[in-house]
């Protein structure tokens, strides 16, 4: 299985899909998870700022996971280059901007990009991560840079990208900021809530998170939360019942409770699913041939197909592609049926919602009345 990527790209039938499915919509992603090396280390260079690695090849390697590992290595990974951008007005509007071109150039029309505002700044925040020296960067000032280069993006590329502003499950006395940030730019590119980190440490329900969301209910922000992703099915529940989430970010954990798992089916939640991070991040089984991607897709459940962090997982959204397509047998049915769930369970307004599926109808050529 670890050589699973060596022949993907010669597969004629492969080449297929992906040229059918030219237009997709992905849910999941981080923006800080998706930067080019390439921009880390001239960043880098201008700011005069150190990298544990020289070469781009170098710091590739060190910075992606090259076998399953756990998620908290998997964490890790972002000790290495986080300081280089943070804190930098410049940065942060180019990895959006990019971040956009990259989307494009994959056949994404419309993308939802996460992270969380407080790790890109070096103001108003305690504590400040990556060893920054505090600058004059808010996590206002993030959300706004962010959008800079998101719109400039969206206008050169022609595709069209959102965000979710992450809570961290260990900072729970940053949620209340985040969710008053969803609400100040919810006319202005930001479209949703999140919650992220280190699941295993139980902290879904701690107060400072449930009040923000509990805001978010209460303002109509979108919500979604990182759940079952390594973390038990009761994670899951208590993202569902207590955090009131419309999206699980994962929940392959949620098949071992099965009475969850049917309940959530007949509510028709949506599930983020990536399978590549959840190989190497040792969320699931190595071998994809025993994903539990496959019972979901089986039961017709609803879920999108996501990268999560592709610069880490050293992958775009079609080797997540050709990964299911291979080792799942997913048909092309299958693929447009998942894109057009993915659509349906967007966090845009119902309107731009509405012309997002018109647009993917056509695309896969068939009328909007075939039930799907
Ligand atoms: C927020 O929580 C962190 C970690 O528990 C702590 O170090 C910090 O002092 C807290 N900040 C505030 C403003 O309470
Ligand atoms: C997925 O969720 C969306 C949004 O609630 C809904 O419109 C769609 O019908 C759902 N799909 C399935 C297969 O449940
Ligand atoms: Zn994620």
């Amino acid at each position: 299985m670890a050589q699973w990527c060596a022949n993907v790209g010669v597969d004629m039938q492969i080449y297929f899909i992906a040229a059918l499915l030219s237009l997709q919509v992905e849910l999941h992603v981080h923006l800080d998870g998706a930067i080019r090396i390439k921009t880390i280390i001239e960043v880098a260079k201008w700011r005069e700022i150190t990298l544990p690695a020289g070469s781009e090849d170098e710091m590739k390697d060190l910075c992606k996971m090259h076998e399953p590992g756990t998620l908290t290595e998997f964490l890790g990974k972002f000790n290495h280059y986080m300081h280089a951008i943070a804190g930098d007005r410049e940065a942060i509007k180019r990895i959006a901007y990019e971040f956009v071109e990259t989307k494009a150039k994959e056949g994404v029309i419309y993308v939802e990009a996460r992270y969380s505002p407080h790790l890109l700044a070096n103001k108003g925040v305690d504590p400040l991560h990556w060893n920054q020296k505090p600058g004059d960067i808010t996590p206002d000032d993030v959300v706004d840079l962010v959008n800079q280069g998101f719109k400039e993006g969206e206008k050169a590329f022609k595709t069209k990208v959102r965000s979710i502003l992450c809570c961290l499950s260990h900072m729970p006395n940053w949620s209340m900021d985040v969710v008053e940030l969803c609400k100040k730019y919810s006319k202005d590119g930001v479209v949703g809530i999140d919650l992220a980190g280190d699941e295993s440490m139980d902290c879904v329900s701690y107060p400072g998170h449930k009040r923000a969301f509990e805001e978010a209910v209460r303002s109509e922000v979108h919500r979604t939360v990182h759940a079952g992703e390594v973390g038990h099915a009761g994670v899951v529940r208590e993202a569902v019942e207590v955090l009131k989430a419309e999206r699980i970010g994962h929940g392959y954990h949620t098949l071992e409770d099965q009475a969850l798992y049917k309940q959530l089916l007949q509510q028709n939640m949506h599930f983020e699913m990536c399978p590549i991070s959840s190989r190497l991040t040792g969320a699931c089984d190595p071998d994809f041939t025993k994903h539990p991607l496959i019972t979901f897709m089986k039961d017709k459940a609803n879920y999108s197909l996501n990268t999560d962090d592709p610069t880490i997982f050293d992958s775009t959204l079609n080797s997540d592609y050709q990964v299911v397509q291979k080792y799942m047998d997913f048909t092309e049915e299958e693929f447009k049926r998942l894109n057009i769930n993915a659509a349906k369970s967007c966090f845009l307004p119902a309107e731009e919602k509405e012309e997002l599926l018109e647009q993917l109808s056509k695309a896969y050529g068939m009328l909007k009345s075939t039930g799907f």
